[in-house]
């Protein structure tokens, strides 16, 4: 049996787009079809026989990196019908996008992983974590604080379009791994299901926190009156008040016990709101995966906390012209990254590089992982001054 890869033709969309949601395991209502925003020529479709039994597509990103934005390949709907799987489709079409993207000049790819089993073989390595919560409203609720002069106020899906990038832009861009959300993103996050009866819940609900003329944060939540909880699906203010005010809020909502929030960022403030804080339960997972399609390029293209050199030696499987002897020479001002033949300070694979890349994560815990070979042991704490951030990276989108 021969499987054709092809650029995704627009009348096979409607298809490819069932073949991707069956490949998960799930339906999707036809009105949803045709809402889900992809590029038609960075999707990829596996066929056999004229049928689409395997999909991939790549969204064109920009990630914020300690010092400006990077383009970023963002990897989603990789899926491989039951019938053909175990037979290396996946890995053909994972192998087509990363070189696809080498000949685009894209500098990283990331992506989310449904089992955290798959792609560490393509070279990703855990970038960013989140946190699932859930807040037992009736035993803990938020201590006195500073909640401004503003107010909440609900917004129309239109009046959210409108205000809400700015908020984003300002609360969230900063933070190493957000992701630019562009316009049809932003559809998408703001949509309303015409299913949401069947999962029992209510419209979502925009709401902003306002001071004067000025926006400074949102909350976008919905109400689950199945079991009493406020799901927040988004929740940022461009300062503390801000912030405050719309948690304050959530825990306002009547009826509720229970309040849910998925995505959060390590170290969120919320924690230290509330007067009984183990009724903020915290599930960690891993969250952006992230690879390094051109390391050198990556590498120069970020600022690092402080000025050092290192000497890189890399081993990659699946983007061969990544491998070899790299000095990298960097600090806050700019970075260089460059082949070399001298004596390796630290040697790695493309995984912990992706995973040390944001500095999520320490070179001294991949090397006490033995993840991390370190030549000369001195140079772990230089590496990790280098690539430290202050507050842990986070990919604000989910894609
Ligand atoms: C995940 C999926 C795309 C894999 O497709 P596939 O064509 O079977 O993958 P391949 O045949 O190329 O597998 C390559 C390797 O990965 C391994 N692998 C793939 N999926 C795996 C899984 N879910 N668990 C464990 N190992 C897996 C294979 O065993 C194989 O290992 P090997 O090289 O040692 O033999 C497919 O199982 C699928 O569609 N799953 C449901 C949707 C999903 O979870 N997609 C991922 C979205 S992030």
């Amino acid at each position: 049996m021969s499987i054709e890869l092809r650029a995704l033709p627009s009348e096979d969309y409607p298809a490819w787009i069932r073949a991707k949601f069956s490949g998960f395991g799930y339906g999707i209502p036809e009105s949803q079809l045709l809402n889900t925003p992809v590029e038609l020529d960075r999707s990829l479709a596996a066929y056999d026989s004229g049928r689409i039994v395997g999909t991939i597509n790549v969204h064109t990103f920009r990630m914020r990196v300690p010092g400006g934005w990077l383009p970023m390949a963002g990897v989603a709907g990789v899926t491989v019908q039951p019938t053909h799987r175990r037979r290396g489709l996946m890995t053909r079409m994972m192998n087509r996008q990363l070189r696809d993207m080498h000949d685009r000049g894209e500098p990283a790819t990331g992506l989310y992983a449904s089992e955290s089993i798959i792609y560490g073989r393509f070279g990703y390595g855990i970038a960013t974590f989140h946190e699932s919560w859930s807040i037992d409203r009736l035993r803990t609720q938020m201590i006195p604080g500073d909640s401004g002069a503003g107010g909440v106020e609900y917004v129309s899906r239109s009046e959210a379009l409108e205000l809400l990038p700015e908020v984003r832009e300002q609360a969230c861009y900063g933070r190493a791994g957000a992701i630019h959300r562009r316009t049809a993103r932003w559809e998408l996050a703001l949509g309303d299901p015409k299913d949401r009866d069947r999962r029992n819940r209510t419209r979502l609900i925009r709401a902003v926190y306002r001071e004067g003329s000025s926006v400074e944060g949102y909350a976008l939540y919905r109400i689950r009156p199945r079991d009493h909880t406020v799901v927040v699906e988004e929740l940022c203010g461009i300062n503390a008040r801000s912030r405050r005010a719309l948690w304050q809020f959530c825990f306002g909502v009547d009826l509720m016990t229970r309040i849910r929030a998925g995505h959060r960022p390590l170290q969120d403030p919320l924690l230290w709101m509330l007067a009984d804080p183990r009724h903020l339960k915290r599930t960690p997972c891993d969250s952006l995966w992230l690879r390094l399609v051109d390391a050198p390029a990556a590498l120069s293209a970020r600022r690092y906390a402080s000025s050092g050199r290192l000497i890189l030696e890399l081993e990659d499987a699946s983007c061969p012209w990544n491998r070899g002897r790299f000095e990298l020479e960097g600090g806050p001002d700019g970075a260089d990254c460059r082949p070399t033949t001298r004596q390796p300070d630290l040697e790695l694979t493309a995984n912990e590089l992706g995973a040390v890349y944001l500095g999520g994560v320490s070179f001294l815990t991949l090397v006490q992982a033995s993840r991390i070979r370190a030549r000369d042991p001195k140079k772990i704490a230089e590496a990790d001054a280098m690539f430290r951030v202050e507050t842990p990276p986070w990919c604000s989108e989910h894609f």
